[in-house]
């Protein structure tokens, strides 16, 4: 631009701002919130659920004009996920996104969606979870103190050690591995003839370092954003769960809002779903690849190893599901004829 015609060009701007604030218009002022809202998160910034979280809370704000907004605190910082839960009860956090294997021991019925070997793959377990099961199991929240808004996802988990590779039954025998503090998962592990040590997510990287743990458990992207490869080395595939995530909202603070906020709750919160599952893809190829590059043992159980892991778990559904025989033989049966 010429030197004059930029002299013109800011002289118009002044002008334009001089005459916004004679007539007392800010012209980029924000709108004021009625509300200012918490969203907990422990997982980093960069993960999958947590950009599903600035989603939320970027078309809730977009959508009330402004006047609700969520802040995400990520990386645990609200604390951990029990915690959480527990001051939801009380409206004192607004929103979390949180693992089934934690809000299971607030509501057991949920143990049933986390059982192991479950699921045939993530589509079956999407196919459940979006139908009328799915719905049913959102319904459960009702009365806790807690409401249900989307299902997110968190993959498959497997096995990782420190020292040894896990490639048997008896390779896990007598290890002591790192569960969530679940009646569900310790069972579970213990079923394997291991010892399981519940953990917060945030100790598993020193507990494995120190030796206080041999081994623990989870999907790729945990595995690999709380670097846990660092210390323990051996990634054995076997899928013993799929542990879906819910977003959830305390009680209290969903009656304080007008059925047209708590509607645009909902339509962002499943909005932000579908998006975190696509992330989710993206990160668990990710993740894989980079840590196989990076020299990680990745071990696939053979079939026949697989059907006794399999095998020896099942004693934990006459435990936990015992009067939801049925739900469990409709959710099988969803997956019949798919490939695992
Ligand atoms: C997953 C899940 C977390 C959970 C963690 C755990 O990473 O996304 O929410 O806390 O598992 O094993 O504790």
């Amino acid at each position: 631009m010429k030197r004059g015609a930029a002299v013109l060009a800011a002289l118009a701007g002044t002008i334009i701002l001089g005459a916004c604030v004679l007539s007392g218009e800010r012209a980029a002022d924000p709108p004021s919130p009625e509300y200012v809202l918490t969203y907990a998160e422990n997982q980093p910034e960069d993960y999958p659920t947590t950009q599903g979280a600035h989603l939320f809370a970027r078309l809730v704000y977009e959508r009330t004009g402004g006047k609700v907004e969520i802040l995400v605190n990520a990386g645990g910082t609200l604390g951990e996920e029990q915690s959480t839960i527990a001051q939801m009860q009380f409206g004192g956090i607004d929103f979390a996104r949180v693992s089934l294997g934690s809000l299971a021991e607030f509501i057991p019925q949920l143990n049933v969606l986390q059982m192991p070997y479950l699921y045939t793959g993530a589509d079956h377990m999407w196919e459940v979870l979006e139908g009328p099961v799915g719905d049913t199991f959102l319904h459960t929240l009702e009365g806790s103190g807690l409401v249900a808004l989307s299902w997110y996802d968190a993959g498959a988990r497997n096995f990782y050690s420190a020292s040894k590779p896990i490639e048997t039954l008896e390779d896990v025998e007598g290890m002591r591995i790192r569960v969530q503090d679940s009646v569900l998962m310790k069972a579970m592990v213990e079923a394997l003839g291991a010892s399981a040590v519940p953990l917060e997510y945030s100790q598993v990287y020193s507990a494995l370092e120190t030796g206080t743990i041999d081994a623990a458990e989870n999907n790729w992207p945990s595995y690999d954003s709380m670097r846990h490869y660092e210390v323990a080395p051996y990634y054995t595939i076997d899928e013993h769960t799929r542990v879906p995530e819910m977003q959830i909202m305390a009680e209290a603070t969903w009656q304080r809002l007008s059925p047209e906020y708590q509607a645009v709750i909902l339509e962002c919160a499943r909005e932000s779903a579908l998006y975190e599952r696509k992330l989710w893809e993206e990160q668990s190829r990710r993740s894989e690849e980079r840590l196989r590059q990076a020299g990680c043992q990745v071990i696939e159980l053979s079939p026949e190893e697989k059907a006794r892991f399999r095998e020896a778990m099942m004693s934990v559904y006459d435990q936990y599901c015992g009067g939801y025989m049925d739900i469990i033989q409709q959710i099988m049966e969803t997956g019949e004829g798919r490939e695992p």
